[in-house]
């Protein structure tokens, strides 16, 4: 067998991944999974030979993300507010969009010890990103996937943060007593429609359908969410909340009907991707 160079490997993988966005970058990241070595690695020895075992390893890398498969479950990692997390199968891959919703909740007045929940944790991206950069905050993770919560368990414990309890159930449902009443719900929720044409396209066709899909108008958990949380938090706590790009003006006026004062919250390209409400009638 001929085995390639580093660069040679790079090269042959940029020609057979065309369908992916980010042919290059996908390359380098399956290369530096099967080599476990960092990117300068790659390129500070791009003349060296790859081994028959990693180079069949990286073939095989290759092939599945040609067919389709993301790159983040292939190497089974995902960078979020720049916390390697670990993701699975279980798990959402969590999105740039979302890290919206950490830098929102940071910049609220929030007391120094708060109480915060994180719904539909995930991996646990939201509540760790928070866990670490507010180390005296006390924060509730939880989610109905015991396989998705297993992975945020295993997030938390690799990245040393310990003020994050993790509850398995729906919704508000597993919170205990002592997180409440909470000064914070953060959430991002399964907003798609059940018949949403993204489904079928691209890293969503991979993901648990039970973390994108609500109901028909992709609106149910939200509602559920709005609804129900003047029940868990204190007098003028907040929610802050991931949704649609055309579902502003509905999640503002489920807040407004139920208590809340709403404001948008735009991500990064100035889309209305998250809204976050405070509380003003109990
Ligand atoms: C869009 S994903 C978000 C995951 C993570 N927070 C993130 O931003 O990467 C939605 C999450 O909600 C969880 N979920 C769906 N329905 C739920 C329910 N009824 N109760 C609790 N969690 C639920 C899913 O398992 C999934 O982990």
């Amino acid at each position: 067998m001929t085995l390639p160079t580093i660069d040679a490997a790079l090269h042959w993988a940029n020609g057979q991944l065309t369908a992916s966005d980010s042919p290059r970058l996908d390359g380098q990241v399956l290369l530096c999974h099967q080599l476990q070595r960092p990117r300068s690695y790659l390129f500070a020895y791009g003349d060296r030979l790859l081994s028959a075992s990693d180079w069949q390893g990286f073939q095989q890398l290759v092939a599945a993300r040609a067919d389709g498969q993301p790159v983040a479950y292939l190497v089974g990692e995902r960078e979020f507010w720049s916390l390697p997390l670990k993701v699975s199968d279980a798990t959402l891959i969590p999105r740039p969009d979302t890290e919206v919703l950490v830098a929102h909740a940071l910049s609220l007045s929030l007391a120094a010890q708060s109480r915060v929940a994180d719904l539909g944790t995930g991996s646990g991206a939201i509540a760790l990103a928070l866990a670490s950069e507010r180390p005296l905050w006390q924060l509730w993770a939880s989610d109905r996937s015991p396989e998705a919560l297993a992975v945020a368990e295993a997030n938390a414990v690799r990245l040393a943060l310990t003020n994050v309890q993790f509850c398995c159930g729906d919704w508000y449902q597993p919170l205990p007593a002592a997180a409440l009443p909470l000064q914070l719900i953060i959430s991002n929720p399964p907003y798609l429609a059940a018949v949403d044409p993204h489904l079928g396209e691209g890293d969503l066709r991979f993901e648990p359908a039970t973390a994108l899909v609500a109901g028909d108008d992709g609106l149910a958990d939200l509602r559920l969410l709005i609804e129900q949380a003047y029940r868990y938090l204190e007098p003028a706590g907040y929610l802050l909340l991931e949704h649609g790009a055309t579902q502003g003006p509905a999640v503002a006026a489920l807040m407004a009907m139920a208590g809340f004062s709403a404001e948008p919250v735009l991500d990064l390209a100035g889309h209305w991707r998250a809204s976050c409400g405070r509380l003003t009638l109990r």
